[in-house]
């Protein structure tokens, strides 16, 4: 007797088994597949090279009321680079992303590099081995995540004040963005929405989960669009520094508009 097939084409009761690999690259995709893996790996090397190389300078991270992101931190007098005291929450809270975990697996592992294009590997032990294992450190990294949202705030703040006096510049403004799109980027992670409501099973309970479910819809609008805050935060963060670093080493005069 045949057994009968469900719609994801594999036999009822069979438990579906990893794709074998038909060579990388394989597919039946007509489309340009291959451009968002390339504009990712451009991004992932961009980016990350520009922060490692800020971060090492240890100076012209400060001018008047400007602090580059990068270096924001309560403890500026140390001997080597301020800015190596916290990146590690950053990198580690980017690192363990969802939606970058989706990025990386597609560019660096190729498992697969795209939807219905075939990998390099065909076994995938999910988040239950080292490395990957570090993955579920992603809630805690996120409670780290929201004392940098509040250093980063302080440090928005501090960008308008001109020696007691209030101010806009296009650095204020430029830091601005950038804490905006960081507070975007925290505040639409898949663990804070879990956190927030997620977890709930009946909204309906009492007063109080009928005010977190109007909580978790608010995020959940925010979560739909994570990936661009993603992106966009990653770049304004850069920016933002490339900012400061141009005005503090004197090769870029600060516009002031007010
Ligand atoms: Fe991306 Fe939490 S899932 S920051």
């Amino acid at each position: 007797m045949v057994a009968p097939v469900a719609q994801t084409g594999y036999p009822v009761n069979s438990k579906p088994s990893l794709l074998p690999v038909q060579g990388l690259g394989n597919t039946e995709r007509t489309d340009a597949w291959w451009l968002e893996p390339l504009l990712v790996l451009l991004a992932f090397a961009l980016a990350g090279g520009y922060s490692a190389w800020a971060a090492l300078q240890g100076k012209n991270y400060e001018w008047g009321p400007y602090m580059s992101p990068l270096y924001a931190s309560p403890f500026t007098n140390v001997p080597f680079s301020p800015a190596l005291i916290l990146m590690w929450i950053p990198i580690g809270f980017r690192a363990t992303c969802y939606f970058y975990r989706r990025c990386y697996h597609r560019v660096f592992f190729m498992n697969p590099p795209a939807c219905a294009v075939s990998g390099m590997c065909t076994k995938y032990d999910g988040e239950s081995k080292f490395p990957f294992i570090l993955n579920n450190l992603h809630r805690y990294f996120l409670y780290l995540a929201l004392l940098l949202v509040v250093l980063h705030w302080f440090h928005a703040v501090r960008a308008f004040n001109f020696d007691g006096q209030f101010g806009i510049g296009v650095g204020s403004l430029v830091i601005l963005a950038d804490t905006v799109l960081l507070s975007l980027y925290v505040f639409s992670c898949h663990s804070w929405r879990h956190w927030i409501g997620g977890k709930i099973d009946k909204f309906s309970n009492n007063a109080f989960t009928k005010l977190q479910h109007k909580a978790w819809a608010r995020v959940t609008i925010l979560n739909e669009s994570h990936g661009l805050w993603a992106w966009l935060s990653l770049g304004t963060v850069c920016l933002a520094d490339y900012y400061v670093r141009l005005v503090a080493s004197g090769v870029w005069a600060d516009v002031r508009f007010f």
